[in-house]
């Protein structure tokens, strides 16, 4: 017998034979809620009948029709859709396959467009796995030990701790210590882009409090340096905005968009002005699958839904439903230290990481509703429902969290 690799980690032991909306069905025939969606991929629930039926369609019209070759008739149907719900001046759209990627190709655009060779992220972020994205990850040492070298040019600057009780003066920290980055590390003239998830994903769910993004686009507007949004976590509806760089005054240069934005299936888009993939030479990136028509096909369905009346209102609705559950836990039954919420992006730290461990386990084990841990102290459970999750199904996820909190 052939063996799967050592190293995926496993965080359940369930084989899954389908799933439908917020559940999965296991191949003996279990049902389990899902709060996790494919670590906020399913944004539209389990093979939504509309995405299923568009890569169906489509896989019946040609599985692969690559971009360097051809045109086919939905990358221009998809850039006018990306373009009518991205921010203002976002008008180009470069297509790939996964956030790595796509934070990647953003670094690769910025030091063209640019000419400077440094990128400045920030302290707890997530930008994957491949080598230049390991470099910018700070979120845990996991993701880079063993792995050095590491390609050069990267600089990290502080994340406001957003659970300081004075928080302006946290938010003014932070931005002097960008301001001593470059003067120090890397000059702006040397600094091509800062990339910024809006609310850190691996990192915590931490949404940047009021004023420090702010910060940061005016410094990259006074310098040139590029402002890019990695919404890959953050983006596609997930925030009850479409993307969580809408809830603050920025005007972001470059956005990476992944997971939610295609409901599972292999897709990312890096959006930018056109005066800047302008710069961007032809021939100089690109990749075999980016833009395959499946994709496209399932994005164009996922925005569909995103984009309907009301959507996500609902959205809000649920997240707000779900942190109001957790305080309410929180005041009842304690255990819980902070609540952080940013539409249906909502986290609970725990006292400490066993409890938020056993949390996890008695939800799974007694309520069968899956949940995982974020953050680099291992106390926050974070929840990334299905967009589509029902309000029931948040009362279900809310008991089960009650359960676990009364008997561990
Ligand atoms: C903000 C952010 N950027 C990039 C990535 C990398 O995405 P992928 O795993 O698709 O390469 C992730 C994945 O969790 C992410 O959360």
């Amino acid at each position: 017998m052939a063996n799967l690799s050592n190293v995926w980690t496993k965080l359940t032991g369930l084989e899954i034979a389908s799933g439908e909306g917020s559940w999965l069905t296991t191949t003996s025939g279990e049902r389990y809620l899902d709060f996790v969606a494919g670590i906020a991929v399913n944004s539209s629930g389990h093979s939504h009948p509309k995405v299923v039926e568009a890569i169906a369609n489509q896989a019946a019209r040609g599985l692969h029709l690559q971009v360097n070759m051809f045109t086919h008739d939905l990358l221009q149907p998809l850039a006018d859709k990306l373009d009518e719900i991205t921010p203002a001046g976002i008008d180009t759209f470069f297509f790939t396959n996964s956030g790595a990627e796509v934070t990647e190709a953003a670094v690769k655009l910025a030091k063209q467009a640019t000419g400077r060779p440094n990128t400045i992220v920030f302290q707890g972020s997530f930008h994957g796995r491949t080598h230049m994205a390991m470099a910018m990850t700070t979120s845990k040492t996991i993701y880079r030990a063993g792995y050095a070298p590491l390609p050069s040019g990267i600089f990290v600057a502080p994340f406001p701790d957003v659970h300081a009780d004075d928080i302006d003066a946290e938010v003014t920290k932070a931005l002097d210590g960008f301001d001593v980055l470059l003067e120090t590390n890397t000059a702006p003239s040397e600094t091509a882009c800062v990339i910024v998830e809006p609310v850190l994903g691996e990192g915590g769910y931490v949404p940047a409090p009021p004023g420090f993004l702010e910060g940061i686009d005016a410094r990259c507007k006074e310098h040139g340096i590029l402002f890019v949004a990695d919404e890959v976590q953050s983006g596609a509806g997930r925030t009850a905005k479409m993307w969580a760089i809408d809830h603050y005054d920025v005007r972001p240069d470059v956005i990476c968009m992944a997971k939610g934005i295609a409901s599972g299936f292999p897709f990312a888009a890096l959006g930018a002005r056109k005066e800047l993939d302008d710069k961007w030479t032809p021939g100089s990136h690109g990749g075999t699958y980016g833009g395959n028509p499946m994709a496209c096909a399932a994005a164009l369905a996922t925005i569909e839904i995103l984009t309907a009346d009301g959507f996500l209102d609902d959205v809000q609705a649920r997240g707000d439903q779900l942190t109001a559950g957790l305080r309410q836990l929180q005041a009842d039954r304690g255990g819980i230290a902070n609540i952080r919420q940013l539409g249906l992006m909502v986290a609970a730290d725990f006292v400490d990481a066993a409890t938020a461990s056993a949390v996890v386990k008695h939800a799974f084990d007694e309520s069968n509703v899956i949940l995982m841990t974020t953050g680099r102290a291992g106390v926050a459970v974070r929840f990334m429902p299905p967009l589509t999750v029902s309000e029931d199904e948040i009362d279900l996820a809310l008991r089960a969290l009650d359960k676990a909190l009364v008997s561990i």
